[in-house]
Parts: C-alpha cells; structure tokens; sequence
C-alpha cells in the first residue's frame, strides 16, 4: 500500500516535472528567437570602453600560464595544462557562460543575434558577398565561455590526411597526417562506428548522429550515390564520399569544448576563469623580447597579469591577430601608420582563409511533418528529432572535382531538411532587402530543402588588420573571397554537380528542382550568370584561418612550428590562426587537433 503510494506519487512528480521542463523550453525558445529578429549586432567594443580609457593600471598577481580566449583551443589547453598539479592557469574571456539556449542545435543560427556573437561585418566586398547589404559578409564569432563552438553547427569534419602532409611540408616538424592523427583521436568519443583506426573512443568530446534520421536521409543517400558517391566515415580511410553528418554533440546537445573540456577542469584550483574580461595586448619588453604578461580590462578598470612562463593567445582567427599588433607585432609599415611601436614585423594578420560558402535552395514535393514545438521538446530532452539537427543539416558529401590535380575533396556539398526559420537567414545573412523579400516570396519553409556548396581549397587570401591603436575598435575584416578566377570557376564546376544532382532518381523522387533566384537576369551568357550569383549570394563558412600561420621563413610566417611567435620569446599562439593552408573539412576539429598537441609541446617543455 505504502510503496504503490510512493510509485503513484513519483510519477505523478515525473508528469509534472517533465512540463514545467517543457514549458521553461517553450518560453525560452519563443523568447530568444523574439529577442533575435530585433538585436542590433554591437559596432565596437563599447563595452569595455571606460576601462580601456581609464589611466590607472591595477595588479592582478602572477601566474604560470595566462591564456586568452576560453575558445575551442583555450579550453581544451587550460584543461590540459591544468592537469599538471604545479602548473597554475589564468584563463580570461571576453564573454559569459553558456546557457540552455545555445546547447539546442537547431537554435544555433539565434546565437549569432544576440551577445554570444562578437558581430563582426567584413568590409565591403569586391568579389563576393555583392547581394549583402553594403556589400559586407557577417564574419560570426562567439564571444562566451566556449568561444566559436559554442555558437557553431557542430559539423565534426577533420579534414583529410593530405591537408597535414602539406602543412608538414611546409617544413613545420610534427605536423604530418601521422603525426596529427593520434591527436584527433585523443580528444574523441566517437558513437559512429567509423573506420577502425581512426577514431577515438573515451576522449572527453562526444561525436554522435543526430537521431533519428532524417525522412529525407534516403533521398538524399539515393542522389549521391546517383553521383557516384560512396557512403563513407569522411573522417577515416577515404575523405571522398557522402554520408550523414557527424555531429559534436552529445544526447542531442550541444558539445563545445567548454561543456566537453573546461567543465571537468574549472574546478581544480590551480586554474582559474575570469569572463568578461577584454584583453587588450600582451606586454613585451621593453628592454627584450620576453613577453611579461598581458594587459586587461573588466568592469571599468584595467589590470596588469604577469606570466612566469608563458602567453598564450587562443583568442581566435580575428581576435587573435588585432591583439598581436596591439602588441606591436605586425607588418611594420601597418603598424607605422597605427602609430603602434613596432617589436616584431611579422605577417600578421595577411593570408586570412576562409571556406567560401555558396547557400541555394531546391523546391520539392515533400513536406516536412508538422509537429508542435512542444514534442520537439520532449524529443529533445530525450535526445532525439529535430531540436538535436543544427540549423536541420543532415547529409554531406566531399567531392574531388579536380581528380589527378589534388589529393584532397574540393568540393563539399551540405544537405538540409526543409526549415521553418528560413526567414531568419536573410537577416542572418545581411541580404539586401530586394534579395530577401524576394527570397520570402519565393520560398516554401515547409518543403524546400538547402543545398549548400563549400569551396574546401581556395586560393584567395583575404587579410585582418587594425582601424585604429584602440582596442575600443573592432578589426577590419577584408575576406577578399574569389578574387582568384581560379575559385570562382571552381564555384562555378560545382554548380554543374548541383545540376546534376537535381537529376538523380533520389531527388526525383522528391521532385526536386533548383530555386530560379531572378537574380543576373540581364546576363545572357549562362557561365556570366552563373558567376554573376555566385559572387552575389556568397558568403563566409564562419572557418576563419591563417591569420598567424605556422612556417619556418619568419618573412611569410608568424609562429614555429612549436607555435611560437618568431624572435619573441615566452609568447605561442594556439588556435585557428595558426594553420598555414586551408584544411579539406570544418575547422572545429583541426582547432581542437592544434590544441591538444600544443599542451603536450609545452607539458614536454616545462614538466620537470
Ligand atoms: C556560426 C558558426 C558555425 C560554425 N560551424 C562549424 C561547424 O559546423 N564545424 C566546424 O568544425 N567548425 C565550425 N565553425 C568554426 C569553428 O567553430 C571555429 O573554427 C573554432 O571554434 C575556432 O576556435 P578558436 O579557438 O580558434 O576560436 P574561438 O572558439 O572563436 O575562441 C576564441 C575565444 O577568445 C575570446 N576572445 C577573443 N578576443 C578576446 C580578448 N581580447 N580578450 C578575451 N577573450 C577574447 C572569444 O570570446 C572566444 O571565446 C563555425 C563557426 C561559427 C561562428
Ligand atoms: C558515374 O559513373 C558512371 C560509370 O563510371 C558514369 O557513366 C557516369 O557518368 C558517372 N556519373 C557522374 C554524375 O559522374
Ligand atoms: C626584438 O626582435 C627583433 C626581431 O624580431 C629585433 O630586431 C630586435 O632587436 C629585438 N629587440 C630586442 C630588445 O632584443
Ligand atoms: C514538380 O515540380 C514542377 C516544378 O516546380 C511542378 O510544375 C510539378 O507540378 C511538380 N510535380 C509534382 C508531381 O509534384
Ligand atoms: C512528387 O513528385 C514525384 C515526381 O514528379 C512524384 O513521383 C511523386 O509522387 C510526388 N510526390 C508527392 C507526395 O506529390
């Protein structure tokens, strides 16, 4: 009598629990998406203005290691270089801590509305990014406790083999596909089943598939392999086929690195976290090129920390480059003319690569099932359906259009199912309001899936460099894509696997057929075009890279290949800066890969 009473009475506490969980989801999905379709994106670092104008300078003690930026790669390094007992870590981030919001995958586009996203524009654009307002590309970055990877899609793609042969043989030592693998490996806990070998399993960041699959995964497996793709694991043996996409995220949320990495390190007391903190330039000298600590500001005062060993700047492929040449380390004339004293004339900041990222849309005849926001949740809290899809991606496939040029894909084709929020994208987009409301008129959000083309291995470089001395400024961002022929042509052969695409019998199926944008139409020659919108409608990947590459010659590169600044010392740079070439996949796991190799490079330096 007694027990059933207690049986009845806990289940009864589950029904009711589980709705008011429901309900606290409900409210805070219509909220923030409300707040999103209104946030204005911030024009500089106003924010932390008082303090950086303020002329009184506090101490704020001295550690080992200060990191900058709790990103992908300063989370996995503090986690790392905290598991060393006497290695004591100050960790400081511009932004604030995750939140239930941005752990649901198919929110990840509200993020970049809102404060978790730095808000950066590129400058107006030549050759790309021409149906943007201004001309300009939204550059997103996250600006919390996880950095990028806690506002990106999740998209778990290495890259192939042959990318980290090119770096090595650039002459970085240790950078082989060999030499990186088992580092990739180490960071995984892989749920695939992929190629054996290559994989890792008991790392601390899951890797799983948004489940179950999609309804429209059949079609989309029937058209690739109506292109001859193979189903492959595009992060083992072969980088050339299709399959769903693996995703860094675990139960269905959201696995960035803080989540997978800090959150097991926070509480150790010899690493310490501090957000909301601007860090405004690495102090070096001034009698020598030691780096002494960095320089600071939060709540309207600004500090000083010293290192004992070593800075490390993991603030990112923008941000990290505007704090070196805060730091006076940069192209000399540049630096020069920001009236910025010159400690090292280095190339920072130049061969800025980015994934040019080309979005279109196919009308079908299926219907994506309604369902109410309410079982989404209760999906979703069991790990399952739609809320676990970012921005509801669902297949990939990695194309060699260049067979016998290059070894590595070129191509990279991303499937999505039909999206209610597709209204969001022109906002999120930056689209002229001629392109968006047409875009609207046209657009079925129940039944037209995207189809996205990524150029994998572009030959433009664009470049970030400073508006000014002040850290109050925000970056100019010149992404310079296709201005190389070469990638607009190649833009250009990909659209032809589009076409193609369109007429397999697994699209057929669907009735598939390629959105008309009446976009170019006094072009009359079919490539013109073609180039026409490709240089209108495309935009960045949100893969920025390169912009402190990794290289011997200190004339083309900024960091060794043990990621140390060239001709300074006591200062390493550990993030997506640092790779040299562009990688053949996403550049969450490349980062991550970077990060945990350079914790053992500098365990190995100073571990007595
Ligand atoms: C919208 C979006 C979608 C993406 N999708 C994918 C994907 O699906 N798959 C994939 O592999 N990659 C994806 N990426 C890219 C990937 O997330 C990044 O390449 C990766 O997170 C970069 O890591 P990082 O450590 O170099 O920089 P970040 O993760 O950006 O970390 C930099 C950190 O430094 C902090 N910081 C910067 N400046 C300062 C300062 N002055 N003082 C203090 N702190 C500072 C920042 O706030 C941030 O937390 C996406 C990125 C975005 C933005
Ligand atoms: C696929 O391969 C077959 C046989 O080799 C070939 O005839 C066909 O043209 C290929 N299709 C595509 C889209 O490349
Ligand atoms: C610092 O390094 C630069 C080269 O990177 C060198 O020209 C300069 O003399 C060095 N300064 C000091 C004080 O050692
Ligand atoms: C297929 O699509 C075309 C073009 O959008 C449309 O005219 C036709 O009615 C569709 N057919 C079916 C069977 O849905
Ligand atoms: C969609 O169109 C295809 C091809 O025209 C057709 O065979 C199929 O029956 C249609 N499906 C629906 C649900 O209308």
């Amino acid at each position: 009598m007694n027990s059933l009473f207690t049986v009845i009475i806990y289940l009864l506490l589950n029904v009711v629990n589980s709705s008011i969980t429901t309900t606290y989801y409900k409210r805070l999905i219509d909220r923030r998406i409300r707040e999103a379709m209104t946030y204005k994106l911030p024009k500089n670092n106003e924010q932390f203005r008082k303090g950086i104008e303020s002329n009184d300078i506090q101490n704020y003690g001295e550690y080992d290691f200060v990191i900058v930026g709790a990103g992908s790669a300063g989370s996995v390094l503090a986690t790392r270089l905290s598991e060393i007992a006497n290695f004591n870590t100050l960790l400081l981030e511009a932004g604030d801590e995750e939140d239930d919001f941005n752990q649901i995958p198919a929110m990840m586009i509200y993020n970049q509305l809102s404060r978790k996203n730095w808000g950066y524009y590129s400058t107006p654009q030549k050759y790309s990014c021409l149906g943007m307002n201004n001309q300009q590309c939204v550059v997103p970055r996250g600006k919390l406790v996880g950095g990028s990877s806690s506002i990106n899609s999740m998209m778990y793609i290495r890259g192939s083999c042959k990318d980290y042969d090119k770096w090595s043989d650039l002459g970085n030592h240790g950078w082989s596909c060999d030499d990186v693998l088992p580092y990739f490996k180490k960071s995984e806990n892989s749920q695939i089943h992929g190629d054996n070998g290559y994989h890792g399993i008991g790392g601390f960041w899951n890797v799983e598939y948004s489940l179950p699959p999609s309804d429209l995964f059949e079609n989309i497996i029937a058209a690739n392999s109506g292109i001859n793709q193979s189903i492959i694991d595009y992060n083992g043996i072969n980088p050339f086929g299709s399959n769903q996409l693996q995703f860094s995220i675990k139960h269905g949320k959201r696995q960035s690195l803080a989540k997978a990495f800090l959150e097991n390190a926070r509480a150790r007391s010899n690493l310490k976290l501090v957000t909301n903190v601007l860090v405004t330039k690495a102090i070096i000298g001034p009698q020598s090129n030691v780096t002494r600590g960095v320089e600071f500001v939060t709540q309207n005062t600004k500090f000083r920390v010293l290192a004992k060993k070593e800075v490390i700047v993991s603030a990112g492929a923008i941000n990290t480059p505007q704090i070196l040449m805060l730091s006076g380390i940069g192209p000399k004339k540049h630096l020069e003319e920001m009236g910025i004293p010159v400690i090292a004339d280095l190339p920072v900041g130049k061969n800025l690569i980015e994934h040019p990222f080309l979005p279109l849309v196919l009308h079908t005849n299926y219907t994506i099932q309604d369902t109410t926001m309410e079982k989404k949740i209760d999906l979703y809290l069991r790990g399952l359906g739609p809320l676990t899809r970012p921005a509801g991606m669902i297949g990939v496939a990695l194309i060699n259009t260049r067979n016998g040029v290059e070894e590595v894909p070129t191509i990279e084709i991303l499937f999505g199912e039909p999206n209610p929020d597709l209204s969001v994208f022109a906002k999120m987009f930056n689209l002229k309001e001629t392109t968006a409301a047409f875009l609207t008129e046209i657009i079925h959000p129940k039944s037209d899936i995207t189809i996205s083309l990524l150029l994998l291995n572009p030959k433009s470089r664009g470049r970030v460099f400073l508006k000014s001395n002040s850290p109050t400024d925000f970056p100019n961002i010149d992404l310079n894509m296709l201005s190389k022929r070469e990638d607009a042509n190649s833009l250009i052969e990909a659209m032809g696997y589009v076409s193609k695409i369109v007429q397999t019998d697994g699209f057929k199926k669907i009735n598939a057929t390629l959105l008309d944008i009446k976009m170019c139409n006094n072009v009359n020659d079919i490539k013109r075009k073609l180039e026409c919108l490709i240089r209108q409608m495309t935009t960045t990947c949100y893969h920025p890279c390169g912009t402190a590459a990794m290289g011997p010659d200190r004339k083309k590169f900024v960091v060794d290949d043990k990621l140390k600044v060239h001709g300074i010392r006591n200062l390493r740079v550990v993030d997506a800066s640092i790779f040299p070439l562009p990688v053949s996949g996403h550049t969450n796991a490349a980062t991550v890969m970077v990060a945990e190799k350079a914790a053992d490079v500098i365990k190995k330096m100073y571990e007595k």
